[in-house]
């Protein structure tokens, strides 16, 4: 029978995208759900937290690594588990690569997901951070997530609603932080072809290319051509992507703003509020493009830190709150940090 294998002392740098942080206390890697309930009530049994991985791309670890279990998700699958004339609905393991995922539904010309192209990590780690790009996000296509509940010790289904998705959040992270191991997704695509109004980079992309009819792949290529101009690749360059939210302000903050700063960009939220892209604020402190504790504000795209030479979080920790500060102070917004950390 086999058996899972606990790893102690392991170097977490080597299994984030930053390439920073100490060690992981044990480390385990999980295929299926009953190795999931079997390593949670072991955890339990002793005391010990569990910090849950998937690619690493959207997690900072500290100098002190991890005094609990790392747990890798790598549980496979991908399987279509209902079909009407308009729609597929797909259920897929959380330890599935989410480029992957984004890759199949292409493949059988499915649409609701192409704009999330080349997002790196895993499907599990997807609706955490409600990962959206070029006009989608998760939440407007996932049904539900198959959950282990480290609460009640048991497997349930938690739907759309209950995540309570939002930009850049959910239960995953906030509010119910720790609680749940994502098993599996469920996504419900659509056969239809993607429909205009597209984002303006993909709308420009498609011009030049003088495209027209407008295929799920065509979408996937433009969203993969321009991340690449923009956004660093991990292996060469270590980064978590986005590392701030773009900051979300009250009509109040903006009227005052705009007297100060007219050309300030903004989109209307859903909610009456405003979302003011966070790499403008930056890029408006002079700080794009320049290296702080060996931590580099993307000359592309302010909102993207590249760890250059930082060896410890410490000095990630103090390049970051020099540019929360700089922010602070010279637009009076407080900007947040993207990724998690990982804390016991
Ligand atoms: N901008 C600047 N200077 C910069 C960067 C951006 O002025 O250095 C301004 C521009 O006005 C631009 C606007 O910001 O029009 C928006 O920029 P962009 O379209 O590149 O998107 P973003 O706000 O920087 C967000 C997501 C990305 C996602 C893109 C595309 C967040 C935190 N980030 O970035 O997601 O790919 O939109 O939809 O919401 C990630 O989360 O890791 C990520 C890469």
């Amino acid at each position: 029978m086999y058996h899972m294998e606990i790893h102690t002392n392991i170097p977490l740098k080597n299994y984030v995208t930053m390439r920073i942080g100490g060690n992981a206390r044990f480390m385990v890697d999980v295929r299926t759900p009953s190795e999931v309930a079997e390593i949670c009530k072991r955890a339990k049994a002793q005391q010990l937290p569990i910090y849950v991985l998937g690619g690493g791309s959207n997690t900072l670890v500290r100098d002190e690594g991890y005094q609990g279990i790392v747990v890798r998700n790598r549980i496979p699958g991908f399987h279509v588990i209902a079909e009407t004339a308009s729609d597929t609905t797909i259920r897929i393991g959380a330890g599935e690569l989410w480029d992957d995922t984004v890759k199949r539904a292409v493949d059988m010309n499915l649409t609701g997901i192409e704009a999330l192209s080349a997002i790196p990590g895993t499907t599990g780690a997807a609706p955490v951070q409600n990962i959206g790009a070029y006009g989608q996000e998760i939440s407007e296509t996932l049904v539900a997530v198959e959950v282990y509940d480290e609460q009640t010790d048991t497997i349930t289904t938690l739907s759309n609603e209950a995540c309570q998705f939002s930009y850049r959040n959910s239960i995953f992270r906030d509010g119910q932080m720790g609680r749940y191991v994502i098993l599996t997704v469920t996504l419900r695509l659509y056969k239809s072809a993607p429909q205009p109004p597209f984002y303006a980079a993909i709308q420009k992309y498609l011009d030049e290319k003088q495209i027209t009819l407008y295929t799920p792949q065509v979408i996937r290529d433009a969203v993969i051509s321009i991340r690449s101009e923009k956004l660093p690749d991990p292996t060469q360059h270590p980064n978590t992507g986005s590392f701030f939210k773009n900051a979300i302000i009250e009509q109040w903050q903006l009227t005052d703003l705009r007297k100060e700063y007219p050309d300030i960009p903004t989109y209307d939220m859903p909610d009456g509020t405003f979302k003011v892209p966070t790499g403008w604020l930056i890029e408006q402190t002079g700080l794009k493009g320049q290296i702080l504790h060996g931590m580099k504000v993307h000359d592309k795209n302010a909102l993207v830190l590249i760890n250059e030479s930082a060896t410890n979080y410490a000095d990630l920790a103090a390049a970051r709150d020099e540019i929360i500060g700089a922010v602070r102070d010279k637009f009076r917004i407080q900007i947040a940090q993207e990724p998690l950390e990982m804390t016991q």
